[in-house]
């Protein structure tokens, strides 16, 4: 990932001055509050997307960083949204700022960033980045409420996990590839290559987030492992350990995941079994299944610097531990 962050290093210090301007309002909680996130250690591997996908598309202009800085918004504004609705605690390693302002607050400074998204986003002046974000911005919602009123389901399909995850994490993937490569002025065929990388890379990175919240620790992750299983959210790996386990465990899934009656005993007993029926494996060679996909969306980009550190972030999203 070095060599990426190195080609995208002035871009990305470009974008984190439009994203600090645009965080201002002379409403104080709103600074404060959204700086508590964004100062946060986050990896702006979004707004990365956007940046070099409209580079390895050829951009001469900087249109694509009021994109990527928009991308960054809607992201942060879908988190806070998000860590209300899961009781998360803990994100980018700082207490959920719910838990120190309010989840009314916490909710409307969401808002208050989508909002400026937008702004930024019509500043950039590309109708079709405009549109791609904008749909984007409602598949998630759309992904985060199915996920709402299914999640909890312990018959719950892999198809419908997919199309969950699909929605409210690799959509934006997708979006902040597929817009950096529109505002470059890019062919369609290379709009849609750059689309379907991010699409791809997303899907990884959230399977191996779902992994991670079984095997990974606070320290590292920045944020609570555990909130899926306590929330009693069907993802791949739970699913595949449900349906691993068998008959003689379907009491055990009823009381802990369905009706959500749960000591920290059960959680670790959750993962033991995990690793006795390969479910975390399981769940990250499909993770890998994707990355390699998302590298393959990029074969007809030729000899350019952009799409080797792109090929390679594919791997690092596999890697990860945080
Ligand atoms: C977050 O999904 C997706 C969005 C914010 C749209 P999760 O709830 O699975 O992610 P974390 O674990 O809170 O980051
Ligand atoms: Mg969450
Ligand atoms: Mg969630």
């Amino acid at each position: 990932m070095d060599a990426l962050l190195v080609l995208a290093r002035p871009d990305m210090a470009a974008v984190d001055s439009l994203i600090r301007r645009h965080m201002d309002s002379p409403v104080p909680v709103i600074p404060a509050l959204a700086d508590h996130l964004i100062a946060g250690s986050a990896k702006r591997l979004r707004p990365l997307l956007t940046v070099a996908a409209a580079r390895l598309a050829g951009a001469r202009d900087d249109a694509c960083l009021k994109l990527a800085a928009a991308v960054e918004f809607i992201h942060t504004a879908t988190l806070l949204h998000d860590d209300v609705v899961d009781s998360s605690e803990l994100r980018r390693g700082r207490v959920a700022a719910h838990l120190i302002w309010g989840a009314p607050s916490s909710v409307l400074v969401g808002d208050f960033l989508f909002a400026r998204a937008f702004e930024l986003m019509v500043g950039a002046g590309s109708m079709p980045a405009l549109e791609i974000l904008a749909r984007a911005s409602r598949v998630i919602a759309e992904g985060e409420v199915l996920q709402l009123t299914r999640a909890h389901d312990l018959d719950l399909s892999q198809e419908v996990y997919l199309d969950i995850i699909r929605a409210k994490t690799a959509e934006l993937f997708a979006a902040a590839a597929e817009a950096g490569a529109v505002s470059a002025g890019a062919s369609p065929e290379r709009c849609r290559a750059l689309r379907s990388y991010g699409q791809d890379l997303g899907l990884a990175f959230q399977l191996v987030d779902d992994a991670l919240d079984y095997s990974g620790d606070s320290e590292t992750l920045g944020k609570n492992p555990g909130d899926d299983f306590r929330e009693g959210k069907a993802t791949l790996p739970l699913l595949l350990v449900m349906a691993r386990t068998g008959a003689s465990e379907r009491e055990f899934w009823i009381r802990t995941v369905d009706r959500r009656d749960q000591t920290d005993a059960d959680f670790d007993r959750t993962r033991e079994l995990m690793r006795q029926t390969g479910a975390l494996k399981a769940t990250l060679e499909l993770a890998a299944g994707y990355a390699a996909s998302a590298k393959a969306a990029l074969a007809d980009f030729g000899a350019n610097p952009w799409r080797p550190a792109l090929e390679d972030l594919a791997d690092v999203a596999v890697a990860r531990t945080a």
